[in-house]
């Protein structure tokens, strides 16, 4: 099992986009099983993936990550993930290996408080590890965990870090999308000294290209260097096909879904190189 979390502190740059879109290809294309994690509040992958009818279902029904962060800040260590694991999600008929844990809007009102987490009996409770507790026995299981992670570096993101072997950045390339690149790589450098445990900058994949734009064709020349990180090779173009991938509805094929033609082959081709970098 690898996990990987996908980052920006800017908004807006498509994690969300991008993790389901290549967990979507792992399962339905290679056969994989994955289970994609929404840790972010703004709940957007888990609509993405489910819609927004059964997220409301789930959400009132305590059935998402919100249940296990407020679990544990009431000193709870024994919360029983699978409870909330969404079997075969996507709502695609081609993709039968492809988990969910949904997350909440209520995750809004705790992660202030998530520093304040008991330590238990064993002083084993830790604001960075409610995630990994949960989850070390279950994600054994999937081939995959990607994780869409809120546009900051808080407490939540450094939940999602702390089980990730390596991480992604999905950038637009333009002045203010990679402006904050140097800090997240230096950031998740500290924590990963800090937890004694390596956490690999896979790459930063380029996204929302405009062919047009002569600042997205100079900054994707400067990203292609790989002065900070690596680039991928595999590049999105802005294209409303992918824009429209965001909507949730029952389809059978993975192509109706991610939009045919680019937009499938860009995931497609993005996932290969994923493979091949998550070994
Ligand atoms: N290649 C693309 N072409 C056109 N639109 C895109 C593309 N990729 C993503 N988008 C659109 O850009 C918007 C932002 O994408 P997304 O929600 O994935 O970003 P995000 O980084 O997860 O945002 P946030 O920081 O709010 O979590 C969405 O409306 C999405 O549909
Ligand atoms: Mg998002």
């Amino acid at each position: 099992m690898k996990a990987i979390s996908f980052i920006n502190l800017k908004g807006g740059v498509a994690k969300t986009t991008t993790t389901f879109g290549l967990a979507a290809v792992l399962s339905g294309v290679f056969g994989k099983k994955v289970l994609v994690i929404d840790i972010d509040p703004q709940t957007n992958c888990t609509t993405m993936m489910i819609g927004d009818d059964k997220w409301k279902e789930l959400n009132s029904n305590g059935l998402t990550l919100y249940a296990l962060f407020s679990e544990a800040l009431k000193g709870g260590n024994n919360f029983d993930v699978s409870t909330i694991i969404q079997k075969n999600a996507s709502g695609i008929e081609e993709v039968k290996t492809l988990d969910l844990i949904p997350s909440s809007l209520d995750m809004i009102d705790i992660q202030d408080k998530i520093a304040s987490i008991p330590p238990g009996k064993f002083f084993a409770g830790n604001p960075t590890e409610i995630l990994k507790r949960a989850i070390w026995k279950t994600g054994s299981n999937y081939d995959y965990i990607i994780i869409d992670c809120p546009p900051n570096m808080g407490l939540i993101t450094l939940n999602a870090l702390r089980i990730s072997d390596g991480y992604i950045i999905p950038a637009i390339p333009d002045v203010l999308s990679t402006y904050g690149i140097p800090q997240i790589i230096k950031r998740v450098d500290q924590f990963s000294g800090e937890i004694a445990q390596n956490i690999e900058c896979l790459g930063i994949v380029a996204t929302k290209v405009r062919v047009q734009s002569n600042l997205h064709m100079r900054t994707l020349d400067e990203l292609k260097k790989g002065k900070d990180a690596p680039l991928f090779e595999t590049v999105f173009y802005e294209n409303s096909g992918i824009s429209s991938a965001a909507e949730y509805r029952k389809v059978n094929t993975l192509r109706q879904r991610l939009g045919y033609g680019e937009p499938y082959d860009t995931f497609k081709a993005f996932a290969s190189e994923f493979m091949l970098k998550v070994r």
